[in-house]
């Protein structure tokens, strides 16, 4: 939002939680459980209440206090194009008009359907699948897997989240690590006695893994770019020696880009480093802010799905008309634009006045970044996998996401979680950023 755009009252810089925001917790706590409906809106790893918003605008979202706070969690996310796109919010308002939901079969689906197949690689020639979240992007991926191998088994990695499913919530991360639970209560052990565990980063380990059960594995699920302990890049030859090995053993590799997926090329993770996995799931910007993800890949694995084949996978709002639409416009906005050396400049622009500002308070602390998503770990040395950033120093975060608050700039509220960068994040924004980073690693140095 240009300063001319921003009214009167929204020009204090403070975003933490003010009397109107702590008010509303207040409320929102009678009735929701810990007063957000995901566990990651919560301040509960940072201290305080988190700042309601009340509105979202190109790179800003405004508080319920009345605060415009330059926006890095970008609805976790969905936002590459800032908030609130107006040629998507156009595209919405003239869907809305056609009805809500149709429950049946649309135009719409099919523009979409194609679309989406010939972005990402893995879906080149094959077929896709609309779901609501990525949680039943995963879970429906996994149960396809399955029933196309007839194995059980599935493998993924430590520190990897990917959605609520019970099988898939074992050493997760992202809320999952910010609360340091190991797996989750209501969870049978029986549901999660198939689900093997692996270091991130280290082929070694899988290949271990799958010598031991040579015959019983259906899936390997990876972020290929992680973002749920933090922004952390795959080595060099990991994803091809997934890819490899899995190939040579009839199992299924499955590229949960549900956050990577348009956010880092085009096509996704598998464009940028150049491997296509079977199948791919996809999420967050797929919908451009609706409800909307999907998973696709291989035509001979995805005609196993009901009606055409065993594997039953349903959905009443699945396609839905809105949410096809806002996905629609925002995809054919990144494919027409193709911005992606604009938000992997500033990106980088940003993450290195950040080192700069941690390096001139004499803090330890490692940046990792690819395109538009980052991470400042406070440690030093490389950060590979969730149990090196597990070594970060929690309280200087805490200090960092607190200070950087106060000074009108709203991050993630926990070390294992990404940042992105929108199109609507200018160099001016950047540049105000690093400002505040530069005052705010101060803080955290002086404890
Ligand atoms: C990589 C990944 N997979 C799956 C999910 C689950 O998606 P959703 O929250 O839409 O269910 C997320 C959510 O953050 C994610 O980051």
């Amino acid at each position: 939002m240009s300063t001319s755009e921003t009214p009167a009252a929204e020009i204090k810089v403070d975003g933490r939680a003010g009397e109107r925001s702590r008010e509303l917790m207040g409320a929102a706590q009678q009735v929701i459980p810990g007063g957000v409906n995901s566990p990651v809106r919560a301040f509960g790893p940072v201290g305080g209440d988190p700042p309601f918003v009340r509105k979202a605008k190109g790179a800003h979202i405004i508080t319920e206090d009345g605060v415009a706070l330059i926006d890095y969690v970008g609805t976790w996310g969905p936002a590459i194009l800032g908030h609130a796109n107006e040629e998507v919010i156009d595209a919405v308002q003239k869907a809305v008009r056609d009805g809500l939901s149709f429950g049946a079969a649309s135009a719409g689906e099919v523009d979409f359907a194609e679309l989406v197949c010939s972005m990402v690689p893995s879906l080149q020639g094959g077929m896709v699948r609309m779901v609501n979240s990525g949680t039943e992007a995963t879970m429906s991926a996994l149960r396809l897997a399955r029933g196309y191998t007839g194995r059980d088994k599935i493998i993924k990695m430590d520190g990897g989240y990917h959605g609520h499913a019970d099988f898939l919530l074992v050493a997760a991360g992202s809320g999952a690590a910010t609360l340091g639970l190991p797996g989750t209560a209501g969870v049978p052990a029986d549901v999660v006695k198939q689900t093997l565990l692996a270091p991130h980063n280290d082929l070694d380990a899988v290949k271990a893994i799958v010598e031991q059960h040579p015959d019983d594995v259906a899936a390997i699920i990876i972020e290929p770019v992680c973002g749920n302990m933090g922004c952390v890049p795959p080595v060099e030859g990991y994803l091809e020696g997934l890819r490899e090995l899995t190939a040579q053993k009839g199992i299924v590799l499955i590229f949960d880009e549900v956050m990577t997926g348009f956010r880092l090329a085009k096509g996704g993770a598998q464009e940028l480093f150049g491997v296509t996995p079977d199948l791919t799931c996809l999420g967050k910007i797929i919908g451009g802010g609706m409800p909307c993800a999907a998973y696709g890949g291989k035509r001979e694995i995805m005609e196993k799905l009901a009606p055409v084949g065993p594997v039953y996978q349903a959905g009443t709002l699945s396609g839905n008309p809105i949410a096809v639409a806002a996905g629609t416009a925002t995809l054919k906005i990144l494919e027409r634009d193709s911005p992606y050396a604009q938000l992997d400049a500033m990106t980088e622009r940003l993450a290195k006045g950040i080192v700069e500002a941690a390096d001139a308070a004499g803090l330890p602390f490692t940046s990792n970044r690819v395109g538009s998503m980052f991470t400042g770990f406070f440690r030093s040395g490389e950060v590979r996998n969730y149990a090196d950033a597990k070594g970060s120093d929690l309280d200087q975060f805490t200090r960092w996401h607190t200070a950087m608050l106060e000074r009108g700039v709203y991050l993630a509220p926990s070390q294992f979680e990404a940042g992105f960068v929108s199109v609507a994040h200018t160099e001016d924004i950047i540049d105000a950023t690093v400002a505040a980073a530069k005052d705010a690693m101060a803080a955290v140095a002086a404890g």
